[in-house]
């Protein structure tokens, strides 16, 4: 079974996908953490988040691992665990500008289908039903108002004890928004058959409960 579970960032997707993966019994793929650890490369040899040129040299010296243990995904960088060096806000605008490049998006197209094919997912992503995995049996568009998920990402980030503010946030947000539905290449947006969920008045187990919903017209569970 295939399940692709896209939307815009902060838009709880990753919580709800984890969920969904345990109820079901099949693996929770994060793709944003290929292109965070993309990011991330590039922060490390110094090339800017806005250097295409750089960043598309920069490719053929990466390796990625995706592994899965306990059901826990783990990414390597050239053999090296990236583990939450790719989670700060820093490496989330890196992902943003990187993933508007389509070198970038080929190069990491077929880890994402490779996985697909091999288990059972539920797939968190931006264009995972509309290019990753078209024939996903149940493609779901998550999302909530920018304030909403403003708000929840600054609450989790002042709890990782991270320096912001929510105008700061609010902000990240409605860029990152711009920059990954307005990309030429493979933009953040629904795929025709996709079902839109719109959580901005729900909390994570009514969400949880109205992707179950979905899953269970399009699939017999
Ligand atoms: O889901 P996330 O916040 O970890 O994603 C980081 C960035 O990567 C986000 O700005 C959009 C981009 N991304 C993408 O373009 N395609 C995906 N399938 C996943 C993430």
């Amino acid at each position: 079974m295939k399940i692709a579970l896209d939307g815009p960032s902060g838009a709880g997707k990753s919580t709800v996908a984890r969920a969904l993966a345990k109820k079901l019994g099949i693996i929770y793929v994060d793709t944003g953490a290929l292109y965070r650890t993309i990011g991330l490369h590039a922060k490390l040899r110094g090339v800017g988040m806005y250097d295409t040129e750089r960043i598309k040299e920069l490719l053929p010296e990466i390796t990625l691992g995706m592994e899965f243990i306990n059901g826990e995904q783990i990414v390597t960088l050239n053999g090296v665990n990236v583990g939450d060096t790719i989670r700060t806000g820093e490496i989330a605008m890196y992902a943003s500008s990187v993933s508007a490049i389509p070198e970038v998006r080929a190069f990491l197209l077929e880890t994402q289908r490779k996985i697909a094919r091999e288990n059972s997912v539920v797939m968190d992503g931006r264009d995972i039903g509309t290019v990753i995995l078209p024939d996903a049996e149940v493609k779901i568009f998550m999302f909530a108002s920018p304030e909403a998920r403003a708000e929840r990402r600054y609450k989790e980030l002042i709890a990782k004890g991270e320096n912001c503010t929510y105008e700061g946030v609010l902000e990240d947000i409605k860029l990152r928004d711009h920059n990954d539905s307005t990309r030429k290449t493979a933009p953040a947006i629904p795929a025709d058959d996709a079902v839109m969920l719109d959580n901005s008045s729900l909390d994570i187990d009514g969400t949880v409960d109205a992707a179950i919903e979905i899953i269970k017209s399009k699939v017999q569970l």
